[in-house]
């Protein structure tokens, strides 16, 4: 990994100009306050914000990371009331931003678009309020939502805090089978989705997905009371040309509900239901090590500020820019930084249905074009996938309006980062790496775009209020250049708050390995300059083309065929996704490794996972390379999988000869 040798870029110093925070100098001194002052820093933040009950100032913020004091808790604006749909709608209107266009919505279909300002927004979120409110949904309610990229998404999560109901969305490339297990978790009666979606030219049939997931929750004994379902297919262009797809979804009387026949009617204004700073407002499922998806809970007061504050500095969004993040709202990126973030800045954003690939390789660029788009952030594995078709297809459009891109959900390799910062952004834009996690609530390592030198591959420095410490296995602090384990000895006003139905796991997952300090799972190194560069997961997680998954959820489903009696999941690094999944597997004795079974397996690691979560390799191994205590040794598969025979020490395996025989055993094409 390359670090103080690397080169570093200025920011555009038109950019910088301009920027709120314009040098290193003004960071330095605002990075300070927030530290040393984070009442002022914050309260001047929170008192841009309606409070319908005010904030006390003894209350502002109280937190306890160390478990050897007592229960783990982190508590911001405590006391304060507020509503947040109220706060990113009915606040916005009154500032005078009522006609201002909240979203602009490209569907996958290029000759498919909407637009929405703030006022209208608001009416349908209300309207849809009502309707949650007539199904008998109250405060602190789960609402589970699986839904594409329409402007009803973002209704629906703003409808749900109207009303305080807790909205939980599961991506919908999820599997049936993990829907369910998530609608059962959080024990939601209510699911709102949508008949059907395009992504390119394959057409997804998610309400199909939510009847088999409900059927899944009734076996479990947990009954879905309504499933309100937008009609999306029949308004939209089907990629054959301009036919409508009129093929409507089965509906199960009494319980199923079309958005069409129950939204026009209700009525345009609803209430706000006044919340407590420290109530729910929503949870999102990440991936846990030990299989069990974690229900990350955030909470409304500090959630809204953070996410609020990240946003207008990292993006340096101003009012006249158009924003566009690519991600799906089913992420936490979708929730900060599609809906809370930008909607809490009176911000234009574009919501984009389709995939980069569609109608061609250049859509990204193209929607960047018709909307003058001014701030864009992606994926490196979208950079890595989009470099792969040249430049000439990006320079076919006039991407002149870019200033800030950012980048998210994995390392970004100084290539795709050089080819994202010359190619898409002319050497102008400035590019932020934002390092964070679906329990960080919003950004917490990233350089600022006007006010701090950029190199490729480094996340940079904390954001305000973050307070980032490396340590050594021991839990000694490096200090100064170095490498270790990431973590936070302070609490932030966005970071989660617990695990839902789980304050145990919550406690034992974060802070049990360092006794005063939020564990983020994630390994980093600090250059001579003082930037971090995060090197990715030091545990058992995986991270494909963003999205993270742990080896013991592939590996329990491997098993469940019948003739896997063990199986192994490393990481293999992959020059688009990043990394991707290579599993090795024993079959039982009426196994026979063969093209059918590999088959069987990804198939069934798509119904059981998602589509994201299919196995590349799948190799046999009569053995896996275990010590004597039984505990499988990895790193040596992680050795097999890139066919690097120099293992390292293996004195401590059982059985050396395994090792041997598994890189024999190596697939052709793997
Ligand atoms: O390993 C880090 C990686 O993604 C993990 C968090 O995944 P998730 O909770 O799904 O949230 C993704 C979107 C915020 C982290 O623990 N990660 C995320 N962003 C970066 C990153 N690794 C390196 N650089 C980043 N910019």
């Amino acid at each position: 990994m390359p670090s103080e040798q690397s080169p570093l870029f200025y920011p555009d110093l038109a950019l910088s100009k301009n920027a709120y925070v314009s040098s290193s100098a003004e960071y330095q001194q605002m990075y300070k306050k927030s530290i040393e002052n984070p009442e002022e820093f914050w309260g001047e933040i929170a008192r841009q914000f309606h409070w319908e009950t005010p904030i006390d100032s003894d209350k502002f913020f109280r937190y306890n990371f160390d478990l050897t004091k007592g229960p783990i808790f982190n508590k911001w604006l405590d006391g304060a009331t507020t509503n947040i749909s109220y706060n990113l709608l009915d606040r916005n209107i009154r500032n005078g931003h009522g006609d201002k266009i909240a979203y602009y919505w490209e569907g996958n279909h290029p000759d498919d678009y909407s637009r929405l300002t703030y006022k209208k927004l608001l009416e349908e979120v209300c309207r849809f309020a009502n309707v949650l409110k007539s199904l008998g949904v109250k405060k602190g309610d789960r609402v589970a939502i699986y839904m594409p990229m329409i402007l009803e998404a973002v209704i629906t999560l703003l409808a749900c805090t109207r009303i305080g109901a807790v909205h939980s969305l599961v991506f919908a490339g999820f599997s049936s089978d993990s829907f369910a297990e998530r609608i059962t978790d959080c024990e939601a009666r209510i699911i709102v989705t949508a008949d059907g979606v395009w992504r390119g030219e394959k057409l997804l049939q998610l309400k199909s997905i939510c009847d088999q997931a409900m059927a899944k929750c009734a076996q479990e004994g947990h009954n879905v009371q309504h499933c309100i379902v937008v009609s999306h297919l029949e308004r939209v262009t089907s990629p054959s040309g301009s036919q409508r797809h009129s093929n409507r979804t089965p509906m199960t009387e009494g319980r199923d509900i079309w958005w069409q026949d129950v939204v026009p009617q209700a009525s345009t204004s609803c209430y706000p239901e006044w919340m407590q700073a420290e109530d729910p407002l929503f949870m999102l499922y990440t991936s846990g090590s030990t299989g069990k998806p974690k229900g990350v809970l955030h909470t409304t007061a500090g959630y809204l500020l953070y996410a609020a504050t990240t946003f207008k500095y990292v993006f340096d969004y101003k009012l006249n820019d158009v924003y566009w993040c690519t991600a799906d709202i089913g992420w936490i990126t979708g929730h900060s930084y599609v809906v809370y973030g930008p909607l809490a800045n009176a911000a234009t954003s574009v919501l984009f249905e389709g995939t980069p690939f569609y109608p061609d390789n250049d859509r990204f660029w193209a929607v960047i074009d018709k909307y003058k788009v001014t701030q864009f952030y992606t994926a490196p594995t979208a950079i890595r996938a989009l470099m792969k078709f040249g430049e000439q297809i990006v320079k076919k459009h006039n991407l002149s309006t870019l200033k800030v891109m950012g980048s998210v959900g994995e390392p970004i390799n100084p290539e795709a980062w050089l080819w994202y910062y010359k190619v898409v952004g002319h050497e102008k834009a400035s590019i932020v790496d934002t390092f964070w996690q679906t329990e960080t609530g919003g950004h917490v390592l990233t350089t600022l775009p006007g006010a701090l030198p950029m190199k490729p591959g480094a996340a940079g420095f904390p954001f305000f209020g973050v307070q980032p410490v490396l340590l050594d296995e021991n839990g000694k602090e490096i200090k100064g250049e170095g490498e270790g384990y990431l973590v936070f000895s302070r609490p932030w006003p966005g970071l989660m708050r617990t695990l839902y139905g789980s304050h145990d796991r919550y406690e034992v997952t974060y802070f049990s390995k360092f006794p005063g300090y939020y564990c983020t799972g994630d390994g980093a190194r600090r250059d001579a300059d003082g930037y971090l560069w995060v090197t990715g997961r030091v545990d058992d997680m995986l991270n494909v083309s963003g999205h993270l998954m742990s080896t013991a959820e592939i590996e329990s489903v491997l098993t469940e065929h019948e003739h896997v009696s063990e199986a192994a999941v490393v990481a293999k690094p992959h020059p688009v996704k990043g990394e991707c999944l290579y599993c090795f597997i024993t079959l039982s004795e009426q196994g026979t490794y063969n093209e059918a079974l590999l088959k069987e397996l990804k198939t069934h690691v798509r119904e059981r996972i998602g589509p994201f979560a299919q196995p590349d390799v799948i190799q046999n191994a009569p053995a896996l390379p275990k010590t004597r205590s039984g505990k499988i040794m990895r790193r040596i598969l992680r050795k097999v999988a890139v066919n690097d025979r120099e293992v390292g020490d293996i004195s401590t395996l059982a059985e050396t000869g395994v090792v041997e025989q598994l890189f024999a055993m190596r697939p052709p094409n793997a």
